[in-house]
């Protein structure tokens, strides 16, 4: 036998006992989408190289070690993307989507990161991401939080995640704070471990969520960039957290929330889980007023966030969240002359009658026992048993799977039973 070939580790497939869940999730998602008002956009999966190290920023993680680039026949440096938020501006700017008018955008789709897999973390995952332009005030960023918390109580996942809220203020205030930090680092350079070193002069707000725990403890006493903020970004987050306080909306200020995307200003949040161990950020987002000028187009401001489909459905599967309709309602077994042609139809006609129904009919032929235990195993409700007497009397056999009664039906009144199964 020829040797197999397996997937690529990290990137999974979704099989057909895990797609109704995943079907129950992104319906939940365009649900709730929808209902504010949001549009849907689809960009391309591959991109030019050079947008993401602009938008994402050349000493991030994401561009230093985790894009998948090569090079294309032309010779192009692509990138597969790695998120949705810099393709989503490059779509903006291109068709001229952005410059004085008001999107309001929503998109799903797959992302490829090169991280080390483990629960929770692949290298091909799902994001559903939201991006609003041309809107500046907290109205917008509260909105925004209160649409995921309204996923989360759909889904019934709401008691089980919490929300870290932080302002980074503005890129003067940032340069400031980085600038006081760096001269605090280089004071305790002793306790640095090499990474942090490397951090602290590519990307000092990094070597605060450092998971080392000896540098954690120093970092009790580091400037602090609250201290730094500017008096416009202050009171934009005042006005979020006024908002969020008003709608009933739980937070707390996490002053280390610096996120691990260079293009944030304001306004950063995560929506964090205890119950999936170390992966736990679910949705994570922020202001970005200065992305759409740094990508070439007219300064506008805005602000976003991206969840983790994978995330959610690990979450719904732990929290036993995960019950879907599976399989098929109705299963036709037909046995003798011109049964299967008339099952046929009669499960075209039901298909017509009855919206949503599932009807599969029973294909390769076999005795009634072998098509019932098919019937059980597709996960039918009801069979429907078509045999010759049953054809030429116009009649139908309804055996209830999950309570073993039988009946037979004129096939005209048989509709109205089966309605009661959608
Ligand atoms: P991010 O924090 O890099 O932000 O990713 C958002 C979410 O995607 C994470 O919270 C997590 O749930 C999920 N995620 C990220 N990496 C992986 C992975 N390797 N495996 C599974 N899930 C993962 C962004 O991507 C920004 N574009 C969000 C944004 C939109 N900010 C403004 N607008």
């Amino acid at each position: 036998m020829a040797k197999t070939i397996q997937a690529i580790r990290g990137m999974n497939d979704c099989l057909p006992t895990q797609s109704p869940l995943w079907h129950k999730l992104e319906n939940a998602v365009k649900n709730v989408v929808s209902v504010y008002g949001y549009s849907e956009v689809r960009m391309p999966i591959v991109e030019m190289t050079q947008l993401f190290s602009r938008a994402i920023g050349e000493v991030t993680d994401v561009v230093e070690k985790e894009m998948y680039t090569f090079e294309d026949r032309n010779g192009d440096s692509l990138t597969l993307r790695p998120e949705g938020t810099a393709g989503c501006v490059r779509a903006g700017i291109e068709h001229g989507l952005l410059y004085n008018q008001e999107q309001r955008l929503w998109y799903m789709g797959p992302m490829f990161r090169h991280e080390r897999p483990q629960k929770g973390r692949y290298r091909q995952f799902t994001q559903c991401g939201v991006e609003v332009f041309g809107l500046n005030g907290p109205d917008v960023d509260a909105e925004l939080i209160m649409m995921t918390a309204r996923l989360w109580r759909e889904l019934g996942i709401d008691k089980h995640v919490r929300l870290e809220l932080n302002s980074i203020g503005s890129l003067q205030a940032r340069a400031d704070y980085r600038e006081a930090l760096v001269g605090f680092l280089e004071q305790h350079i002793d306790v640095l471990d090499e990474d942090c070193k490397r951090r602290m002069h590519t990307n000092p707000l990094r070597v605060l969520d450092t998971k080392n725990a000896e540098i954690q403890a120093i970092l009790g006493d580091a400037p602090k960039l609250s201290d730094y903020l500017d008096e416009e970004s202050k009171q934009h987050f005042q006005g979020l957290c006024e908002l969020l306080d008003s709608v009933g909306i739980e937070y707390s200020v996490n002053q280390r929330l610096v996120r691990g995307l260079d293009y944030y200003n304001r306004t950063v949040f995560e929506w964090i889980t205890e119950s999936l161990g170390a992966q736990g950020t679910i949705c994570g987002g922020g202001r970005y007023d200065g992305l759409v000028e740094q990508l070439g187009g007219k300064s506008t401001p805005a602000v976003g966030f991206a969840m983790g489909l994978e995330r959610l459905v690990l979450m719904l599967e732990t929290l036993e969240l995960d019950s879907v309709r599976r399989g098929v309602d109705v299963y036709v077994v037909t046995a003798g002359e011109g049964t299967l042609l008339a099952g046929m139809k009669l499960a075209e006609a039901l298909r017509e009658e009855v919206p949503g129904l599932r009807v599969m009919s029973h294909f390769g032929g076999g005795n009634f026992k072998k098509q019932f235990k098919r019937a059980d195993k597709v996960g039918a409700a009801v069979a429907l048993v078509l045999g010759e007497d049953e054809v030429s009397e116009g009649t139908v056999v309804l055996k209830d799977l999950i309570g073993g009664t039988q009946n037979t039906y004129p096939q005209a009144q048989i509709v109205t039973k089966l309605a009661e199964l959608v």
